[in-house]
């Protein structure tokens, strides 16, 4: 376990100072890493940002990625699985119902911003993003690489496949104890949609009700 209170945010977009927000939050002090010079050169906030091909000079500390863009995400974590330490990173005002807390304590890499609630009998993956005031309801599964956008909802038995994105305010409604409600692999559904039937997947999903757009 590493003494230091830094932490190492992969990305420096608006999702990136967001996750450092939450290290804030926690008395973390954020130190972003940038892809190349070039981003590193565009960089123009106060907090230490150090360039990609240096980062494991600082192996000693822990990392979350704070890249949005679930492909993304995923390309970074195969690259450093193996040099670096991923902890998760929960926001003190998420919620969690009884067990929940400790269930998202053994995933890796995984975010949780301000506001999010988890419910009771769900199970995620690592590498993922759930952003400010999602909910996640009672027998949920979310694979790895998953990202919910802020104030998206997924009602009880719902299942998010691996790297697949639940838009803005977008709802997924329930399955059954027998059938979850799917949103296929690499699937992305628009901000504000509502979900009423299985998604394909690596397919672009919008509007109420939510039909396949791409
Ligand atoms: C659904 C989405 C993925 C589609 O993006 P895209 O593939 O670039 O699609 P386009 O912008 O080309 O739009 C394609 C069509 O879908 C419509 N559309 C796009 N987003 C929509 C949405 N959220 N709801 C309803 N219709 C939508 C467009 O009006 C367009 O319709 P048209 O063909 O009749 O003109 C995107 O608009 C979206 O909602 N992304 C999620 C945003 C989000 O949650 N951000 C949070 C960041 S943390």
């Amino acid at each position: 376990m590493t003494l230091t209170n830094q932490i190492g945010i992969f990305g420096t977009s608006g999702m990136a100072r967001e996750a450092g927000d939450i290290a804030w939050a926690l008395g973390l002090e954020p130190i972003y890493v940038a892809r190349d010079e070039a981003e590193l050169q565009a960089w123009s906030f106060s907090a230490q940002v150090v360039v990609e091909q240096d980062v494991e000079q600082y192996s000693d500390m822990p990392f979350v990625i704070g890249i949005g863009e679930n492909y993304i995400r995923r390309a970074v974590a195969e690259r450093f699985k193996d040099s670096l330490q991923f902890i998760n990173l929960i926001h003190p005002s998420a919620t969690f119902g009884c067990g929940q807390r400790d269930m998202i304590e053994r995933c890796k890499g995984t975010i949780v911003a301000a506001g999010a609630r988890f419910t009771s009998g769900i199970a995620v993956g690592d590498f993922c993003i759930f952003n400010q005031n999602i909910t996640v309801a009672h027998d949920c599964l979310v694979d790895s690489y998953v990202h919910m956008a802020p104030g998206a909802n997924l009602s009880g038995n719902v299942h998010l496949k691996q790297g697949s994105w639940v838009g803005a305010g977008a709802v997924v409604n329930q399955g059954s104890n027998s059938e979850k409600r799917v949103v296929g692999e690499n699937t992305m559904v628009g901000s504000g949609a509502v979900v009423i039937k299985d998604c394909e997947a690596n397919a672009v999903y919008a509007g109420v009700p939510a039909k396949r757009i791409k």
